[in-house]
């Protein structure tokens, strides 16, 4: 969900109706992009509140109750288990020190820019969760309680976690108390990086070799988890160097990492080794491609049927008619 202008959102819940089936006329619909609040059949269930902006992450607790926001300044633990009302159960307020926002705009920032957007969380074990923020320029990663919302007393650094610049797209899931990112690594937002974190015992942290150019200005999307393969995969969309005819031309890819990569030898130690990445290539017949990916979700498989039905929607659109 695309929610950087949202200061309130709405959950949809769908209501299931059987398409007749004696008329197939009906049965050709067209699938609808938008509705207008309050149309009949569809409940919409909308939480806002003055202090809070910049929604821009997510995370809904396994049994459908809790939806963890993260915001500006800000996490919220809501209730959504309650068929029309959406309630605040706590909230956690996470903000830079005056001296930190003096320091960030000193460093030629704007001040808007300057407060903690949240753009990591994710469950980390059953107790706590992992929550990084922007925090003026300067990303701050933490603990938090996923009942009560308490934030650790220690918190770490960011860097190759959480963008610095808010406006910068980044990509964060954890699997087995590891977390894997996608961002940029620096202040100046040009040393784009996938990397594992928080790994223990004789695991080491690992991340791509940036001499290499794995990574062509991408913009991160999405990150999933594929229990049965042990890998997770990469979404995001980036320059293609292999099309250097055309000018900037912009390619979707997906990559993959193995869990089970403890880095190489030598040089590529604290390196990936199973790192791969391909085009994912949307395009109608002789259509110009649909080459920018903008978000992609996972259909798990059905019970009883093989691990491998997963099924991936993308939603892409293209850089010549955005
Ligand atoms: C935060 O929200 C405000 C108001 O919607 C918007 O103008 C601003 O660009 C947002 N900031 C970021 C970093 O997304
Ligand atoms: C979860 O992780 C936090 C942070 O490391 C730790 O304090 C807590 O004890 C852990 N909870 C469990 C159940 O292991």
């Amino acid at each position: 969900m695309s929610s950087e202008l949202m200061d309130s959102f709405c959950l949809l819940r769908l209501t299931v109706t059987l398409l007749p089936l004696l008329n197939p006329c009906l049965t050709r619909l067209t699938p609808r992009v938008s509705f207008p609040m309050g149309s009949p059949g569809r409940r919409l269930t909308c939480f806002s509140s003055h202090d809070l902006s910049n929604t821009t992450t997510l995370l809904l607790s396994a049994d459908g109750e809790k939806l963890y926001v993260g915001a500006r300044d800000a996490v919220l633990l809501l209730d959504v288990g309650h068929k029309d009302t959406v309630l605040l159960r706590s909230k956690l307020d996470w903000s830079p020190s005056e001296k930190d926002l003096e320091e960030c705009s000193m460093k030629g920032k704007k001040m808007a820019d300057c407060p903690n957007f949240i753009r990591v969380l994710q469950f980390f074990n059953s107790t706590h969760m992992y929550v990084c923020g922007t925090f003026a320029f300067s990303p701050r990663c933490a603990y938090i309680n996923s009942e009560t919302l308490t934030m650790s007393l220690n918190t770490d650094e960011g860097r190759g976690r959480c963008p610095y610049d808010p406006y910068q797209r980044n990509t964060a899931i954890i699997v087995g108390e590891e977390l894997y990112t996608g961002t940029v690594a620096d202040y100046r937002g040009n040393r784009p990086v996938i990397s594992r974190h928080l790994s223990e015992g004789s695991r080491v942290d690992l991340k791509l070799d940036d001499t290499l150019g794995w990574l062509e200005d991408p913009t991160f999307i999405s990150s999933k988890f594929i229990p049965h393969e042990e890998k997770i995969y990469f979404f995001f969309s980036e320059v293609g160097r292999e099309y250097n005819f055309v000018d900037k031309f912009i390619v979707s890819r997906v990559s993959q990492i193995c869990m089970s990569d403890v880095g190489g030898q030598r040089t590529l130690q604290r390196r990936w080794t199973t790192f791969a990445k391909a085009q994912l290539l949307c395009q109608d017949g002789s259509e110009l491609p649909y080459n920018v990916i903008q978000d992609i979700d996972l259909l798990p498989p059905a019970e009883g049927t093989s691990v491998d039905d997963i099924l991936f929607y993308g939603i892409f659109t293209s850089q010549w008619f955005p």
